[in-house]
């Protein structure tokens, strides 16, 4: 099938790349020239595991392209993708002009049938609008469908060609019988396609993306009361998540959520829900604990030394909002080195693949160093917030050699209690004994 794939972003890419994998002819559309440039030169934009050796492979056999040009790119599509972005707006909901600017500068050129899929994540009553937007600019027969995209940073190819499932939001059978050809390939194992109408769709997105920050929220209290009623949080998480009801998925507790989906999809559906009086009560309790858990650590560093920070040296290992990705969005460790450095301590920090992310936004505030073992060397404390495997078994007699003090604040409970204890260290994570 011929495809275009508007806006090269995250999802974009992974979308355009994992769908010339199976043999589609993918063109990606952006309007960063530079950005296009790059990637017609093979260079991809954004680190994602597995990625680099499709987007080469697919480039070669020219089944995958790029142009800034909207107008060639859409010509023989079928399918267009919009997978732009829909950034928080000032009042908290979901920014929609990139996607009804694209929508818009689409119905000015199409001059035959098109599936115009939205896979961005948009509020409920978006397809509409975009239906809307093709009723006043063209004539021309067009179909919109919702299909939410539900993969993880870091697993994203695995996610793509492997999904749980599939969801399209459409009232129109030829539409429908088109993405149901297209995503064929993907859910060969059996997973299903599931056909909804748009405004169930648009909402399943935002319900699935809330029910896991939930899930997380509601396991980081627990955490939270386990280390007030002396329980550990990793039985109790194994004691619950054997039911197979709840399951042993997402109840990892830590330093709270963060990335580019979880914040602002809960913000996003609170706020919609509001628009139409009904107040989302669990999801304001989500964004409040949640605000309050990335602060954990420097809660319980504030309790250990006596509420002074002041010429402290700390080392950070972890920058990123979860391991295997750059990205640093509402990341907890930003949080963090706020307050740390707002209460006069020194912070240096490791991370394999963020440093240069925080670097040119916190850039002065902090120092970073290339090995996790020089962070180390005579910090008062080691503070962990990304669980990045590189952490999890790491040489301990390394470790104590360049730490001053044998003290780790883990947010991510990387490490056997007890271990820790014979190592003899001052070892505070989530949830459990100290
Ligand atoms: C999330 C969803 O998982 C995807 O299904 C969705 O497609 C995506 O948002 C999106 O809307 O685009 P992602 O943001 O990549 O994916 O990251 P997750 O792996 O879901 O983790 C989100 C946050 O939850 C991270 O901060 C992570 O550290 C935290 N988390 C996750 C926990 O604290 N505990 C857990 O047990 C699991």
């Amino acid at each position: 099938m011929k495809i275009a794939v508007i806006g090269t972003g995250y999802v974009g890419l992974v979308t355009g790349t994992c769908l010339a994998e199976t043999g589609n002819n993918v063109i990606c559309v952006d309007i960063v020239e530079d950005k296009i440039n790059k990637m017609k030169s093979g260079i991809l934009p954004i680190y994602e595991p597995g990625l680099d050796i499709l987007f080469h492979r697919n480039i070669e056999q020219g089944r995958l392209n790029f142009t800034t040009n909207l107008a060639d790119a859409i010509k023989d599509a079928v399918i267009i993708f919009l997978a732009l972005p829909t950034p928080p707006g000032g009042d908290g909901k979901a920014d929609l002009s990139y996607v009804l600017g694209a929508a818009k500068d689409i119905a000015n050129l199409i001059t035959d049938y098109k599936v115009i899929v939205t896979k961005s994540t948009v509020p409920v009553g978006t397809a509409d609008k975009v239906k809307a937007v093709f009723k006043e600019n063209t004539l021309i027969d067009v179909d919109v469908v919702s299909n939410p995209e539900f993969l993880r940073e870091g697993v994203a190819v695995e996610d793509f060609m492997k999904p749980d499932r599939v969801v399209v939001g459409s009232s129109s059978e030829k539409a429908r019988k088109l993405m149901e050809e297209l995503y064929g390939p993907y859910v060969r194992s059996g997973n299903p396609v599931i056909f909804m109408d748009e405004r169930s769709s648009e909402l399943t997105k935002y319900a699935a993306n809330s029910f896991l920050a939930t899930k997380i929220t509601f396991m980081n209290e627990v955490a939270n009361l386990c280390e007030l009623v002396g329980a550990d949080v990793d039985m109790v998480r194994k004691g619950i998540g054997s039911d197979a009801r709840i399951g042993k998925r997402f109840l990892f507790p830590g330093i709270g959520y963060g990335g580019s989906c979880f914040p602002k999809d809960v913000q996003a559906l609170a706020m919609s829900s509001k628009e139409y009086d009904y107040s989302f009560k669990i999801l304001d309790a989500v964004m409040d604990v949640n605000q309050t858990q990335k602060l954990k650590i420097v809660e319980k560093m504030i309790k250990y030394y006596n509420g002074d920070l002041s010429g402290k040296k700390f080392a950070l290992w972890g920058l990123a909002f979860k391991p295997e990705t750059d990205d640093i969005r509402e990341a907890p460790a930003l949080y963090i080195i706020d307050e740390l450095t707002k209460a006069g301590a020194e912070v240096v920090a490791y991370d394999p693949e963020a440093m240069e992310n925080v670097k040119k936004m916190k850039g002065d505030v902090l120092s970073f160093v290339e090995n996790p073992y020089d962070a180390l060397k005579d910090a008062d404390a080691l503070i962990i917030a990304t669980e990045w495997q590189l952490f999890r078994n790491p040489d301990f007699d390394l470790m104590e050699k360049n730490l001053k003090s044998k003290v780790i604040f883990d947010g991510r409970n990387l490490y056997d209690l007890h271990k820790m204890i014979d190592l003899g260290y001052y070892y505070n994570s989530i949830g459990r004994a100290t």
